[in-house]
């Protein structure tokens, strides 16, 4: 671990991703749960030490500027998972899924289950933003469960005392129930720390049903979609459309391992799949 640099405690992105997927095993009781750092190694712990020192309002604000208005490139979702596959890090090719395997895993199990074809897209789609990673952001800037800023946090986000080295906890306005935000505004009104999430939301919205949308912008919200912590900041409508946030968490957290997709097998479907819904090329 010497080699890791403040920008990349963990050795693999996917170690995020299996904390939480041990975080929330099925079976697990609230006691057990609230217990969460006994599955935290150190790598993770420092990896959330990090994400919630350095997400303030203004860095939110400042990558939703450079990556949001989706002017970097213009590549097909093929493109795009391919280049993601790109991302190895210190994986273990005999044991550990590549990102396009995670994809395909997440979508099988969705589709086993007889969901329809844009709730197995999403599923096959949900994880593309973790590009950013080779754009060169720090890990903690594009995985980590999300988490509303500009309002004070609430304390069912794992890790809650991590915050007190945050710069905006100083910034007294900030920091009460609603902070900068109007009672039940809408989630949309409200900025959540930056990560793969905001970023695949952003690319796919203008292609995908709103119930897709929610799943894809929402998925590392676990806070409010697990815990149902910031209902103060929802709408009518968040609500509703969380159901379709909880049904997909289910796929995206316990579909691993199940055995490795056969990839080969499956192609044709999901080019078919993803050519129903998305032109040849779309703006990153
Ligand atoms: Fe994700
Ligand atoms: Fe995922």
């Amino acid at each position: 671990m010497q080699h890791r640099t403040d920008n990349a405690p963990l050795q693999q992105l996917d170690e995020w991703d299996d904390f939480v997927a041990t975080r929330y095993r099925q079976g697990k009781s609230e006691e057990e749960f609230r217990n969460y750092k006994a599955d935290a190694n150190p790598t993770v712990t420092e990896f959330y030490r990090l994400n919630h020192a350095h997400q303030t309002l203004d860095f939110v604000l400042n990558k939703k500027a450079e990556y949001c208005s989706l002017n970097r490139d213009r590549k097909s979702i093929w493109g795009m998972a391919e280049y993601l596959n790109t991302l190895v890090d210190d994986s273990d090719p005999d044991t550990d899924l590549t990102q396009i395997e995670h994809l395909l895993q997440t979508a099988e199990a969705i589709r086993k289950d007889g969901h329809p074809r844009w709730f197995i897209l999403a599923g096959f789609v949900h994880d593309l933003g973790k590009v950013l990673c080779l754009y060169g952001e720090p890990q903690w800037a594009v995985v980590g469960d999300t988490f509303p800023v500009g309002c004070g946090y609430s304390d069912q986000i794992v890790f809650p005392e991590f915050f007190a080295a945050n710069p905006d906890s100083k910034i007294p306005e900030y920091q009460t129930e609603y902070g900068t935000y109007e009672p039940n505004c809408g989630l949309d009104k409200v900025h959540l720390s930056f990560g793969h999430d905001e970023y695949i939301y952003q690319i796919t919205r203008g292609y995908l049903p709103e119930e897709a949308q929610y799943m894809l912008r929402y998925h590392s919200f676990y806070s409010a979609h697990r815990h149902g912590a910031y209902r103060h900041l929802m709408n009518a409508k968040d609500e509703r459309m969380f159901e379709w946030v909880r049904k997909f968490n289910q796929y995206d957290l316990y579909s691993k391992g199940r055995e490795r997709p056969k990839t080969q097998e499956i192609l044709p479907y999901y080019q078919d799949l993803v050519s129903e819904f998305f032109p040849d090329r779309i703006a990153w």
